[in-house]
C-alpha cells in the first residue's frame, strides 16, 4: 500500500520498499546533472548502495554517527566534499539517514551555492514522524544544539518503513515519543495506536502495514501544522508539548538521554502543570503515562539529573521562556489542544511550575 500525505508544496511518501524508488521520485520532482547522497557510517553501509544503484551514478559524503557530529565543521566537509566531486548549482541532496543527516544535509543543500534542492529519505522512526517533515535544517553549537540553521524545504519525503528492521529498539521507542505526542495533540485513536501498534514494535516486531499507517498518520498530523504555520509564529507550538521540560531533562542529563526519553519525561510533567493551571482535564497525564509506559520510556525524571533548581535554570535559558515567564502548549483533553485564545502557548508562574515539577522525581 502506498500512502502519500500531500498536504505541503512537496510529496511525502510512505511505502513499504520506497528506497528502491528514490530515484524514480528524484527525477520527477527534483532532476539534477548530479545526485550527492548525503548519510552517516551507520545507515551508509546498511542503505546507500540501494539508493545508489536507483539514482545511476551519484556522489556518497557521509559523517560519522551520532548528534556530536551535527556541527559546522561537518557541515563545512560535507559541502567540500561536493565541490571536490565537482557538483555545482545543479546538483540536487539527498539525505539519507537518520534526524542528524536530515539537519545537517538539509543545511548543506540550504547554503551549497546559495540553496539547491534536496529530497528526505529519513531512516529513523523519529526522523520519519518528526525532522524529515517541516523544512527546518541546522547544526548544534558549543552553546547549544540546532542555533544555526536555514528554513529550507524538501522536494520530497521518502519514507520506507522497512528500513526500520534494523533500527535499535532504543531509538525506535525514542520515535514512539513523537508518535504519542502527536496523538496527544491531535487525535485521541491515534496515541491508542501509538501505544498498541508502536509498543508491538518497540518490542522487536516487525515493521509491517500497521506500522506503515501508524507513520503515515503522524506525518499527516505534523504536516497538517507546519502547513499552517512554517515559521513556528502561532501553531506549530503545539508541537513543542512536552518539549519544554523535555529539554530541560535532556541537557539536565549532558544529553545520555534520548530526546524522546526526555519527551517522554516532559509530556508527562507538562499535561499535570496544565492540569494544575487549569488547562488540561485529569485523565491527561495518567493516559500518557500509563501508555509511555507499557511502550517502554521513562516518565519520571531520573533522580541523578540533580533538583529542581537544575531544572529550572535550564527551563530559562531555552528560547522557549518568554518575558522571563514559562510557557507551556499543553492539551486540553487528549486529541485537542488548550490555549488557543494565547497563541496556544500558556505563560504558566514558576511557583506552579516547581509543584508540579517537585512530585516527578523518580
Ligand atoms: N528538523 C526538525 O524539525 C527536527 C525535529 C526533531 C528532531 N530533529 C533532530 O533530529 C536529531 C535526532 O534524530 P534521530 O533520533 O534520528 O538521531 P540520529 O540521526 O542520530 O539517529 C540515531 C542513530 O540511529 C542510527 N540509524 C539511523 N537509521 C538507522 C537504521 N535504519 N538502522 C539502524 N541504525 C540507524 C544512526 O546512525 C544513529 O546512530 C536531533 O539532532 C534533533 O535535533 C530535527
Ligand atoms: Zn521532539
Amino acid at each position: 500500500v502506498t500512502r502519500t500525505v500531500r498536504l505541503l508544496d512537496y510529496e511525502i511518501t510512505v511505502d513499504a520498499g520506497a528506497l528502491d524508488r528514490v530515484g524514480a521520485i528524484a527525477r520527477t520532482v527534483a532532476p539534477a546533472h548530479r545526485y550527492a547522497i548525503i548519510s552517516d557510517e551507520t545507515v551508509a553501509p546498511l542503505y546507500a548502495d540501494r539508493v545508489r544503484r536507483t539514482l545511476g551514478e551519484a556522489v556518497l559524503a557521509t559523517i560519522p554517527a551520532g548528534e556530536q557530529f551535527k556541527t559546522r565543521e561537518h557541515w563545512a566537509d560535507l559541502s567540500d566534499a561536493l565541490l571536490a566531486a565537482g557538483c555545482g548549482r545543479d546538483a540536487v541532496v539527498i539525505a539519507l539517514g537518520g534526524g542528524v543527516v536530515g539537519d545537517v544535509a538539509g543545511f548543506v543543500a540550504a547554503t551549497f551555492m546559495r540553496g539547491i534542492p534536496f529530497i528526505q529519505v529519513p531512516t529513523t522512526l523519529l526522523a520519519m514522524v518528526d525532522a524529515s517533515v517541516g523544512g527546518k535544517t541546522g547544526v548544534d553549537t558549543p552553546h547549544g544544539k540546532n542555533l544555526i540553521g536555514a528554513f529550507h524545504q524538501p522536494r520530497a519525503v521518502i519514507i520506507d518503513p522497512l528500513v526500520l528492521e534494523s533500527l535499535p529498539d532504543a531509538q525506535r521507542r525514542a520515535g514512539l515519543a513523537e508518535v504519542v505526542k502527536h496523538g496527544a495533540i491531535a487525535d485521541a485513536s491515534h496515541l491508542a495506536d501509538a501505544v498498541a501498534v508502536g509498543g508491538a514494535f518497540a518490542r522487536g516486531g516487525h515493521a509491517d502495514d500497521a506500522l506503515a499507517a501508524l507513520i503515515a498518520r503522524s506525518v499527516e498530523i505534523k504536516a497538517s501544522v507546519v502547513s499552517v504555520d512554517e515559521r513556528e509564529k502561532g501553531l506549530r507550538q503545539v508541537l513543542n508539548f512536552g518539549h519544554t521540560v523535555g529539554h530541560a531533562v535532556e541537557a539536565a542529563s549532558q544529553y545520555r538521554l534520548l530526546h524522546g526519553e526526555a519527551i517522554a519525561i516532559g509530556m508527562v510533567a507538562e499535561a499535570r502543570v496544565g492540569e494544575v493551571a487549569g488547562m488540561t482535564s485529569p485523565e491527561v497525564a495518567g493516559a500518557l503515562e500509563s501508555g509511555l509506559e507499557s511502550i517502554g520510556l521513562p516518565t519520571r525524571i531520573p533522580a541523578e539529573l540533580g533538583d529542581t533548581d537544575v531544572l529550572f535554570s535550564y527551563m530559562h535559558a531555552d528560547k522557549k521562556a518568554r518575558r522571563g515567564r514559562l510557557a507551556f502548549a499543553v492539551p486540553h483533553r487528549i486529541g485537542e489542544m488548550a490555549g488557543a485564545a494565547s497563541g496556544w502557548a500558556v505563560e504558566v508562574d514558576d511557583a506552579t511550575v516547581r509543584r508540579v515539577l517537585a512530585e516527578r522525581w523518580k
